[in-house]
């Protein structure tokens, strides 16, 4: 009888000790274990929740002097559209989102109140606004997986880009990497952790020589700067420059606003099998926009709105989106750029963008728009304008009933990705363009640390010589 009872005693004190070692041991870990791995971050070992939501998506955003953004808006008068003389101004409002469109202007065109007269300029402002609202913001640099530096770097050289003495232009780019790399977030990885965003496209800020024939300040092309990452309307062909969608004019600040109006779009009828909103470019022979506007001009099926100086009002979104909503296709030729802010209204439509060539959209919005291009685009290749004969109205006529409603659906269910939704809402079901730009960025910035960790030179600031090559291919 006695063994078996001190037998079963021993093994009692045996598992209390052991026990006692594994809280001990716990307790250990609890205390010591929140250590800094050679690359700054930190883990944090905790009994209860090991896991932090936040873990590699903290943001630190870096203080600027006043110079560098506020000031461009307390003083939006100096700013102006470009095109014409207007300032700047009135699109400051809400936060960047510009003035709210009002119910009796609707027209039945547009839904609640959720709809701004939003420039694309400003997409630098709204950026800043939901990056102030972010939910894994540290003010520990240290801990930040990326640091976002909140420049308005488009508004800033809108006012320079026409001047004709090169140092004046480039001079506020120099003094921002000047301000940077003074600050002790920029020698943990030289830069490589920091990104920017810009309304203008990417080729604003990059002028390859001190000659007055080109374009652009050089701001991308300083050394410092070309350590850091850039997210703009359109990325370059250099690896450092990301896309991001165009700001459209549709905030949501829910998700049931998206639900409402993918329904109200997913209804529409459609008068026109496809439309063409733009000017001509008769300047620019390359450009495929007269044959374009002919062709449209030419088919029964086509609505051709003419944004020429002094034509309709192709800025105000209630005639812009009237046209996209009666239109299952909207072509979309290249412009002065690749890119165009129209590609983002036709899908916030649900009508079916058409592509001329690949800079337009597939090799520059790969955070944003699905992988299959035919999933949601139909694409029209130009190689040479002069050579160019294809007849727009058979092609899309051909296509059948069933694959346009498959690939509208697509179009539809891709708004939410292409929207920045309201920095003072919050959407619970989508990503929004803000999220998935974010994700991506922080992503690339990731992927540069783990090379450096291993020594290896991350490649940052090159040319991509591929960037619009494969895309001649048909697939
Ligand atoms: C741990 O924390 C995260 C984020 O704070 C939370 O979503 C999760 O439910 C927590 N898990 C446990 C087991 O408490
Ligand atoms: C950072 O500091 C500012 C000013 O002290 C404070 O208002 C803000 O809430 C802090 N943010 C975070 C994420 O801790
Ligand atoms: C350009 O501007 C700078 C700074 O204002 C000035 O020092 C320089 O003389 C100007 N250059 C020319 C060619 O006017
Ligand atoms: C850019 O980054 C590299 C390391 O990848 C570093 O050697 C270089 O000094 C950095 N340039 C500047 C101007 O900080």
């Amino acid at each position: 009888m006695e063994k078996p009872g001190r037998s079963y005693n021993n093994h009692n004190q045996l598992w209390f000790a052991i026990l006692i070692s594994f809280i001990l041991l716990l307790l250990c870990f609890h205390y010591s274990y929140t250590f800094r791995s050679p690359n700054n971050n930190v883990f944090t070992f905790s009994l209860n929740n090991n896991t932090d939501s936040c873990n590699g998506r903290y943001v630190y955003i870096q203080n600027l002097p006043f110079r560098f953004n506020q000031f461009l808006l307390q003083n939006c008068h100096i700013l102006t559209r470009g095109t014409d003389k207007s300032n700047m101004c009135p699109y400051m409002k809400n936060l960047g989102l510009g003035p709210e469109i009002k119910n009796q202007n609707f027209n039945g065109v547009l839904l609640s109140n959720t709809w701004y007269a939003t420039n694309q300029f400003l997409l630098e402002v709204i950026f800043h606004n939901k990056m102030k609202n972010y939910e894994c913001l540290t003010n520990d640099s240290s801990l930040a997986s990326a640091i976002f530096v909140p420049s308005y770097i488009g508004l800033d050289i809108s006012r320079f880009l026409w001047v004709s003495n090169l140092t004046v232009r480039d001079s506020s780019g120099f003094e921002l990497v000047e301000w940077l790399v003074k600050k002790p977030e920029w020698k943990r990885m030289w830069g490589r952790d920091h990104f920017l965003v810009s309304g203008r496209i990417s080729w604003d800020f990059r002028r390859q020589f001190d000659d007055l024939a080109y374009w652009g300040s050089k701001f991308r092309f300083l050394p410092e700067s070309m350590n850091m990452s850039m997210l703009a309307v359109e990325a370059s062909s250099w690896n450092n420059d990301y896309a991001i969608p165009y700001p459209t004019s549709f905030h949501p600040s829910m998700d049931g606003e998206i639900y409402q109006w993918q329904s109200k779009i997913r209804h529409q009828k459609r008068e026109f099998l496809f439309t063409f909103t733009g000017a001509p470019r008769p300047e620019n022979e390359e450009s495929i926009r007269g044959k374009i506007i002919e062709q449209c001009r030419g088919s029964s099926f086509c609505k051709f709105i003419d944004c020429s100086y002094g034509g309709e009002k192709c800025d105000d979104p209630v005639n812009v989106m009237k046209v996209f909503e009666n239109s299952v296709f909207s072509l979309q030729p290249s412009g002065d750029s690749y890119t165009r802010r129209s590609i983002f209204d036709s899908i916030l439509a649900g009508c079916i963008p058409v592509f001329f060539h690949p800079g337009t959209a597939y090799s520059q919005y790969k955070w944003h728009l699905p992988k299959t291009r035919t999933k949601y685009s139909v694409y029209i290749p130009v190689k040479d304008v002069k050579e160019w004969n294809v007849d727009i109205e058979k092609v899309l006529l051909r296509i059948p009933e069933k694959d346009v409603i498959a690939m509208r659906e697509e179009v539809i269910k891709l708004i939410p990705k292409i929207v920045y939704a309201d920095p003072r809402g919050k959407l619970d079901n989508f990503e929004d363009a803000f999220d998935l730009a974010l994700k991506g960025i922080l992503e690339r910035i990731e992927n540069v640390r783990e090379t450096m960790r291993k020594g290896k030179d991350p490649s940052v600031g090159f040319a991509d010589e591929d960037h619009y090559k494969y895309t001649f291919s048909d697939n």
